[in-house]
């Protein structure tokens, strides 16, 4: 019998004691004074953790072989001395000018030929066996001469893998490609097959001739495409697994991660996961945007779903404002404090932010610190101290899960053939697509999962699926038999319209969800940018519709009932947009446009009820978020405040209210406006 995986990240939590909470440390910034001090004040802010070295290599390995950790060893042996564990990184994340300028065939290549120079940041190749042998070397002996230190508690491999270069069109990259396509399809016909390659006289008869989909004179294979981010997503894993196993061999107990950027296409978390020890996640919501906590609540939920459930680490936020908008928001006070918690609330053991100290120089100088360019006598600094000290009131929450009812069917392979190019709308956008329906279940105020349709869905009793265009026969196959079992179903426009190689279904849309839909689409006719669709309701019992936009279509019924019906001018009235459907012991509904918010929300509470399914804390003013995590014998209810206005709420039985030293028992809880209670079940 095969053992189970050890779980690493148990040995970071039990070095932690409770939650993490600091930031990315770049002391190789500041001269020894600076240091001196920041090492006082991370005390006094209760900082556990930072991310260590992230682009350190220039300074490690000045030149080839030449290892210099005299600088690191300082900083490490004083982060051992003031109890702050080090997130240590491999510092490969930005090849040093030397390496660039001894082997320039490292640096990435574009579509179209040109050659991305040294100067930013992660300029590399993916597949560079050149890149990759110098990261592995620099990871050993990272591993190697720290491996015993006290300051390690975790392992941060790369940076953001992808999120300036995420693929590479260069020779290498292209010979990588069709290894890769080989190992995939076995022999050339498969992938003439998979690839459609009939049409535009595209037939290959030998792997030897593919490239990457290189700047071409029009639209260039879809599958081809599509095949290309896999393996480009792959290529950087890669990179990834190769310094983790060096890792490993060196620090086999280190749990190992790396930091994905919320709301990033390139790289497939999901894909990713099961090669980590503990997922983590930077999130940067824009204080200007009003929903920009739904957002951050989708990413979450989507980094969580790929962990499998398992706890995970906020390893970057923004104190306040970053530097790469165009117009860079700071956070009002409060907001940091409330966004913080609210990771933690999805299920975040740790709390941290890019970057401890604001850089004097670089291109960052004006992203916020934990500690300002004004110093630590600040607005920010005194918010982030208080955050520090309430994260430590609440160790309890480390380790919890969630446990929710509601789960959005979610993949990167749907999000990148979702849009591609010569689409019925480009309008049709994957993450709009997911926030239609996300939202007013978030507004419903139920916990929701967003999951990969491979997952185990036997936890669910309603999935989501938002314009998910890419269905393979398999999956439909399992939500099929999910809804026959008795579970609900919500499936919008444009589903299960192709396979995995973006082969369309044939036999009508969506033909592997046909029966379970009980309804067959002809045709699509999206609207115009801006042009609403009008929309009337079937019945007195039907919700009372505005308008649609974005999508229409023509549904012909076999065996739905329609709820909502276009309503012309252009078009006949019998034409369904929105049905629901018996199939099985489960209700199938479906909607054949993008209703406006209202009438959304009014058909998701419909799915929420067929389905059983119920808020969180019932009965909570809108714009409040509560959340539950379960430990073994305890859980902790979170409620955030997202409004600026204050609420009242009542709890339906006492709890602790864990942010009060004295741990007081309440029935009763008042949000100020951005406000934030964690509430323990008695016994915590
Ligand atoms: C990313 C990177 C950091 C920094 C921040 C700024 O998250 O990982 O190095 O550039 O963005 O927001």
């Amino acid at each position: 019998m095969n053992s189970p995986a050890p779980d690493r990240a148990r040995n970071l939590r039990a070095r932690l004691g409770g939650l993490g909470f600091g930031g990315d440390y770049n002391p190789e910034q500041w001269d020894a004074a600076t240091r001196a001090e920041d090492l006082h004040l991370m005390n006094e802010a209760g900082v556990n953790l930072v991310n260590l070295a992230v682009f350190a290599w220039a300074r490690v390995e000045p030149a080839r072989d030449a290892y210099d950790f005299g600088f690191f060893d300082t900083v490490m042996d004083d982060l051992a001395a003031h109890g702050i564990t080090a997130n240590l990184a491999t510092m490969t994340a930005s090849p040093p000018p030397w390496l660039a300028a001894e082997h320039p065939e490292i640096l990435p290549v574009t579509a179209s030929g040109g050659v991305l120079s040294p100067g930013g940041r992660q300029h590399f190749c993916p597949s560079s066996p050149v890149f990759r042998d110098r990261a592995v070397r620099l990871a050993e002996a990272v591993a190697a001469h720290y491996r015993d230190h006290p300051a390690l508690g975790v392992w941060h491999v790369g940076n953001e893998y992808g999120i300036h270069v995420a693929e590479c069109f260069c020779d290498t990259s292209a010979a990588d490609f069709r290894r890769w396509l080989t190992d995939r399809y076995g022999d050339i016909d498969a992938l003439n097959d998979a690839w459609s390659t009939d049409f535009w006289s595209q037939r290959y008869t030998g792997f030897d001739q593919i490239a990457p989909p290189r700047a071409a004179p029009t639209y260039p294979n879809p599958s081809q495409q599509l095949d290309f981010k896999r393996f480009s997503s792959d290529a950087l894993r890669t990179c990834f697994t190769l310094e983790r196993d060096a890792l490993r061999r060196i620090t086999p107990d280190v749990p190992v991660t790396t930091n994905f950027l919320a709301g990033h296409k390139s790289v497939d978390v999901q894909r990713w996961a099961p090669e980590m020890d503990l997922l983590a996640l930077d999130s940067y919501p824009d204080p200007h945007e009003e929903s920009a906590h739904i957002g951050a609540a989708l990413s979450y939920d989507v980094l969580r779903g790929a962990a499998d459930g398992r706890p995970w680490l906020l390893t970057e936020q923004a104190p306040s404002a970053v530097n790469w908008r165009d117009r860079n928001a700071g956070k009002s006070p409060g907001r940091m404090r409330l966004w913080s918690w609210q990771a933690v609330a999805q299920g975040a053991d740790a709390v941290m932010y890019f970057q401890w100290r604001q850089s004097r120089g670089g291109a960052e100088k004006f992203h916020s610190g934990m500690v300002p360019h004004a110093g630590a006598e600040t607005r920010v600094h005194a918010e982030v101290r208080e955050l520090g000290r309430e994260l430590a009131l609440a160790p309890e929450l480390a380790g919890t899960r969630l446990r929710n009812e509601v789960a959005i069917v979610f993949d990167w392979d749907n999000w990148w053939a979702l849009e591609l190019d010569s689409h019925p709308s480009n309008g049709v956008q994957c993450l709009d697509r997911v926030l239609d329906h996300y939202t007013p279940l978030f507004e419903a105020g139920v916990g929701i999962d967003v999951v990969h349709p491979s997952a185990d869905l036997s936890p669910y009793k309603l999935l989501v699926l938002p314009s998910h265009y890419l269905l393979s026969a398999e999956h439909a196959a399992r939500i099929a038999a999910f809804v026959a079992a008795g579970g609900g179903l919500l499936a919008s426009f444009f589903t299960g319209i192709v396979d995995e190689h973006d082969r369309v279904h044939m036999g009508g849309y969506p033909a592997p969800l046909g029966d379970v839909l009980g309804l067959r689409v002809e045709e699509f006719w999206p609207a115009a940018e801006g042009e609403t669709v009008a929309l009337r309701a079937a019945d007195a019992n039907s919700p009372a519709p505005a308008a649609g936009s974005l999508w229409r279509e023509d549904v012909k019924l076999a065996g739905a009932r329609p709820e909502l019906f276009f309503a012309g001018p252009d078009w006949d009235d019998d034409r369904p947009a929105a049905t629901v459907h018996t199939h099985g012991a489960g209700t199938a509904r479906y909607v054949a446009t993008r209703p406006d918010p209202g009438t959304m929300r009014a058909l998701v509470d419909r799915a929420l009820a067929d389905a059983g399914v119920g808020a969180v804390l019932p009965g909570l003013p809108a714009g409040v978020q509560a959340t539950l995590r379960h430990g073994a014998d305890h859980d902790v209810l979170v409620l955030l405040n997202h409004t600026e206005e204050k609420h009242e709420v009542s709890l339906p039985a006492g709890r602790l209210d864990l942010l009060d030293v004295r741990r007081p028992a309440v029935r009763h809880v008042t949000l100020a406006p951005r406000g934030v209670a964690v509430l323990g079940s008695a016994g915590t």
